[in-house]
């Protein structure tokens, strides 16, 4: 090889490290980073991790591969003060013992399936039921009790984690190997963007979810109820006593009504029957606009603080659920007392118990397609 040869490779090698270093630098300049920290074991001996990501505007957000927890968003209020607000733990153990579903992963399938069986191509799967006589949740050791396994990402502008997970054919009675991947996306414009993934070997059914519970005021310690909500949703799927759906009802004229903004506590006392079925709402609403496309489902304001909560989503459905079952007897982060209302999940989804109910849109993934879906949590303030 000739030596001007020679001189080129080496002053293009050069120059390559000085951008490489350059990116590097802008990219701790801008502040964002992700860091990587032990989060115990599990039972089996498996290590977890926890890793926080941080955005050029300071905005924080830490996943365990444990369930693909969200174990905590710290954003700005209207006076750039910085908080917490997703309730959890600071603990995988609290997490293994005593979690209900905070910040995870929820899958196979999100919300429930009746009596735990429904029938595909003339064959009917008899799954877990852990919910009265129902499926909830992916079953006894659903997508938010594993490790996943986890890669950091990193662009532009943003950071982000990569779980992955094989579920086995048969697993909690599923059929199909079910090969997963959830990216979580932390971006510089404030907003956690979440892409789910999925293919399988056999015909399936697949319906994935993220399980936060927000409180924009103080991550918990105090009540939602006067948080202002918008769901753009005409409708909600009705629910009979073990909340599975039974038909379409409008929200015109009930406390599901949510399509102008108003306190979640406003008619949640209400005597209605189907937010007696609910305990409160833990309702699926049917979301207006076109399924597939990425747009605004709901918005939450926290009036005290400013904190806004928008969430996009290309799903169908969004689970609003008001910390109906949260009774004061879990303490987590901060010492915080989880009591009644104290916590909302909004939870992007197709229609509960859609295998058993050929008129919702279809959960079902054959092997050769692919489960792709994409939901954004952002967050800003209003003064
Ligand atoms: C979902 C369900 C609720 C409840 C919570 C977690 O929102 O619809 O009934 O299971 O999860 O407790």
């Amino acid at each position: 090889m000739k030596r001007s040869q020679n001189n080129f490779i080496l002053w293009s090698m050069v120059l390559m490290v000085c951008l490489l270093f350059i990116q590097c630098q802008n990219k701790e300049m801008s502040g964002m980073k992700i860091e990587k920290k032990d989060f115990g074991k599990t039972k089996d001996g498996v290590s977890a991790d926890l890793y926080s990501l941080t955005n050029a505007n300071g905005m924080e957000v830490d996943i365990t591969n444990y369930g693909g927890i969200i174990t905590s968003i710290i954003v700005p209020d209207k006076d750039g003060n910085m908080g917490d607000v997703a309730l959890g733990f600071d603990n995988l153990d609290d997490y293994m013992k005593k979690s209900p579903y905070f910040g995870c992963i929820v899958g196979r399938y999100g919300n429930r399936i009746a009596k735990g069986k429904f029938t595909l191509n003339g064959k009917t799967y008899t799954l877990a039921v852990n919910d009265g006589p129902n499926h909830l949740h992916g079953g006894i050791v659903g997508f938010d009790k594993v490790i996943w396994d986890a890669k950091e990402v990193r662009g532009g502008d943003y950071v982000g984690l990569k779980l992955s997970y094989l579920s086995k054919d048969g697993e909690e009675g599923y059929p199909g190997n079910l090969s997963v991947t959830v990216t979580y996306l932390l971006t510089n414009d404030n907003e956690i963007k979440i892409q789910y993934e999925a293919t399988t070997d056999q015909p399936t059914v697949c319906n994935l979810t993220n399980h936060t519970y927000f409180n924009l005021a103080d991550g918990g310690a105090s009540s939602i109820l006067d948080h202002e909500l918008m769901i753009d949703a005409d409708s909600i799927t009705a629910i009979d006593e073990t909340s599975i759906p039974t038909q379409l009802m409008p929200v015109a004229g009930t406390p599901f009504d949510f399509r102008k903004p108003k306190k979640i506590g406003l008619d949640i006392n209400n005597d209605d029957p189907q937010i007696k079925n609910g305990q409160g709402y833990d309702h699926n609403f049917v979301l207006n606009g076109k399924s597939g496309t990425l747009r605004l489902a709901a918005r939450a304001v926290d009036p005290s603080t400013g904190r806004v909560l928008e969430v996009l989503t290309e799903e169908p459905g969004i689970q609003l659920y008001t910390g109906n079952f949260l009774d004061g007897s879990i303490t987590g982060k901060e010492g915080k007392v989880y009591k009644y209302r104290n916590g909302f999940c909004l939870e992007t989804q197709h229609y509960p118990d859609s295998p058993n109910q050929p008129d919702f849109p279809s959960t079902v993934l054959n092997p050769g397609e692919k489960y792709q879906t994409t939901t954004i949590y952002k967050f800003s303030v209003e003064k």
